[in-house]
């Protein structure tokens, strides 16, 4: 493994993860078909390069994704830090739905082991927190999952600060994931001033927007077949008004002849030592290009000149469907 890569600390757990991993949501078809030949190569590709960090969830393709990188480790696990997710759940009417009881806790737990082939996950996320189960019930199941062995750390993905304080008095928590991008700041800033105060680290889910910051979109109807079509963002009248905003970091890319998504991923990681970025993608040269964030110098200046452009609130268009926003920072 390359160990050339700059890491960060997760919160005050022993993991220690490259800045930038690798989501692998989107190899479980999510947007778009991706195959098992594909994933693998992605997955092998991205640790052959030294990226460390790997985020997967029991709803990726419904068990498809930890069953993918749980055959990808194989041989190579030593040195991984593998996060997986639990809490949705597919409801028989077809929907999702959201568990967070400690049985189901437990019993998630040992299914996601099951299918990764593993003995330990090494960072364990609530996917989406249940409000019918005080947060208490649920992370102290998930530290029992720790006494067990069964995983290293401890994770919440989309809490807003009130449960975030909660739970972390339960358990110290290593990590909280939540979407942030120059698209979309305003509740990840609002989460770093309590995960800061706390000593937790940040993950940065859809770093680059779900793709609309890497300039590389150029007409919504690319996602027909993919999740994406019912995504605010990508609807008539906000895709064009995000893109007249992405315009601006094409131009600072051409400027410092680097791609626009880089510029997206520099600003971010720039943010704080405490924020490591998790971009997805199907295509190995994009992981050798994501990882050329790293090698993009910006100065205060330019920081301060893309959060002006982009300020919180920025993007048209809500993080997701309104279904789905009733789910987040809550
Ligand atoms: N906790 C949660 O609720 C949650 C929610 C969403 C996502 N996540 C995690 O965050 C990870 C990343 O999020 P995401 O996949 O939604 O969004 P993202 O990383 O912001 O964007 C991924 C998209 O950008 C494209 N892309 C990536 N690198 C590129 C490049 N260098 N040039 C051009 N296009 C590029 C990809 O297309 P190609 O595949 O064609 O490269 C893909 O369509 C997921 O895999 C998942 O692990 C977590």
């Amino acid at each position: 493994m390359n160990r050339l890569l700059p890491t960060r600390h997760l919160g005050a757990s022993p993991l220690e993860v490259t800045s930038i991993g690798l989501g692998l949501m989107s190899l479980s078809g999510i947007y778009g078909e991706s195959s098992d030949e594909n994933g693998m190569a992605v997955i092998q590709h991205a640790l052959d390069k030294g990226i460390n960090f790997l985020d997967s969830s029991d709803m990726y393709g419904w068990g498809h994704n930890e069953t993918l990188v749980g055959k990808a480790l194989k041989g190579r696990r030593e040195g991984v830090v593998l996060a997986s997710k639990f809490g949705q759940t597919r409801l028989p009417t077809g929907g999702n739905g959201v568990d967070g009881s400690p049985a189901y806790v437990q019993s998630a737990c040992e299914a996601s082991l099951k299918r990764l082939g593993l003995d330990v996950i090494d960072l364990y996320y609530v996917h989406r927190i249940d409000p019918n189960v005080p947060i208490e019930d649920t992370v102290g199941a998930m530290a029992r999952l720790i006494e067990q062995g069964k995983v290293r750390a401890l994770g919440l993905c989309e809490a807003s600060p009130a449960t975030i304080r909660r739970a972390h008095a339960v358990h110290p928590l290593a990590a909280i994931q939540t979407e942030y991008s120059l698209l979309y700041r305003e509740q990840a800033e609002e989460t770093l001033k309590t995960t800061r105060e706390l000593g937790i680290s940040f993950v940065a889910y859809s770093p680059l927007g779900r793709s609309l910051l890497t300039g590389k979109v150029h007409s919504a109807a690319e996602f027909a077949n993919d999740r994406r079509k019912d995504h605010p963002r990508f609807h008539e009248g906000n895709f064009e008004r995000n893109q007249a905003l992405i315009a601006f970091i094409e131009i600072m890319a051409r400027q410092k002849n680097c791609q626009p998504g880089q510029i997206a991923l520099a600003w971010l990681l720039a943010q704080g030592e405490d924020i490591v970025a998790i971009p997805g993608t199907k295509q190995t040269s994009r992981i050798d290009e994501n990882l050329g964030a790293l090698n993009v110098q910006l100065s205060k200046h330019d920081l301060d000149t893309l959060s002006k452009a982009f300020p919180p609130g920025a993007a048209a268009g809500t993080r997701y469907p309104a279904g789905g926003m009733k789910g987040v920072f809550i």
